[in-house]
């Protein structure tokens, strides 16, 4: 039984493999077959993306809310997730805590796909990976300056670069960096000094879910804009963000709506790797 919770539970291998799954031919494999989407965060592309996906695939996406599963409360975890194995082939889920992902994944009963934790969201990854790849044509040797909270989507994007031998220059706030070093990811304070090279500028909000009563960060993240003066140290990158953006917040608008910009390109591709995740999970080879 295959999960996929988070970047650093992949090899080299599944990570090329899901890759070029995303972009390979596919069939009605899911074909009768339900695939489980439990939210506990709200979701534009990760919902529907995971929804289409799944229709590509011949299956039926069902959509739920913690007010109707009642994990841990109306009934257990292990519960909830035998219950959901009797219908459908993937139990996908958006969650506060991690744990609960692993809590999931324990009972294999299932393939468990993370569609985001507080520390990880490895789908945001395989598709940021995907985009890289088709605007440079390789992943291998890329520069990616991350500007913002080493949080989950700069985890999962740094956990994918270690794998596939990108360079990522991470620049955050104090106390907002990771806390221990990384493979592969040049921590640094310091945006200007992240973006030394870079093919690719990546930023993500200032305040993830669940993080929004801490009100003191829009003042501390302020020198992490990217701005048009940032973007000019690297003035051939691609600019990403896994979305939603805040305009004037943690990018401007001219660079999220200029020529550099690929953030839709990256977008349509969540529905691609998400595929790809999805074919990967039930056995599909590349
Ligand atoms: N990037 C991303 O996961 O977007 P949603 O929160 O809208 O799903
Ligand atoms: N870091 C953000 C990503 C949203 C897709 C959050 O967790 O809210």
């Amino acid at each position: 039984m295959k999960h996929l919770l988070a970047i650093r539970d992949l090899s080299a291998d599944d990570l090329n493999s899901i890759l070029a799954l995303s972009e390979a031919p596919y069939t009605h494999v899911l074909q009768h077959k339900g695939v489980a989407l439990y939210f506990e965060k709200p979701s534009a592309r990760t919902r529907n993306s995971m929804e289409v996906a799944s229709a590509q695939l011949g299956g039926h996406p069902v959509y739920l809310q913690p007010n109707e599963l009642g994990i841990g409360e109306r009934e257990s975890v292990e519960d909830v997730t035998r219950t959901l194995a009797c219908y459908h082939a993937i139990i996908a889920a958006r969650v506060f805590d991690h744990a609960l992902l692993e809590q999931m994944a324990a009972v294999n009963v299932a393939p468990v796909l993370n569609m985001l934790s507080a520390t990880d969201h490895p789908l945001q990854a395989l598709a940021d990976l995907l985009t890289i790849k088709q605007l440079l044509g390789r992943i291998e040797g890329a520069r990616i300056a991350f500007i913002g909270e080493a949080n989950n989507v700069a985890r999962s994007l740094a956990e994918g670069c270690a794998l596939l031998g990108a360079e990522l220059n991470i620049a955050s706030p104090t106390g907002f960096g990771f806390g221990s070093p990384m493979l592969a990811v040049n921590q640094v304070v310091d945006p200007a000094e992240a973006m030394d090279g870079a093919d690719i500028v990546y930023s993500d909000v200032w305040v993830s879910m669940g993080d929004e009563d801490s009100r003191e960060r829009r003042e501390v993240f302020a020198p992490y804009r990217v701005d048009a003066d940032l973007m000019h140290r690297a003035p051939n990158a691609h600019f990403l963000h896994c979305l939603p953006a805040r305009r004037g917040e943690e990018v401007t608008a001219d660079v999220i709506d200029g020529s550099n910009s690929a953030v839709w390109r990256q977008a349509e591709n969540r529905m691609h790797t998400a595929r790809g995740a999805m074919l990967w999970l039930t056995g599909a080879a590349a």
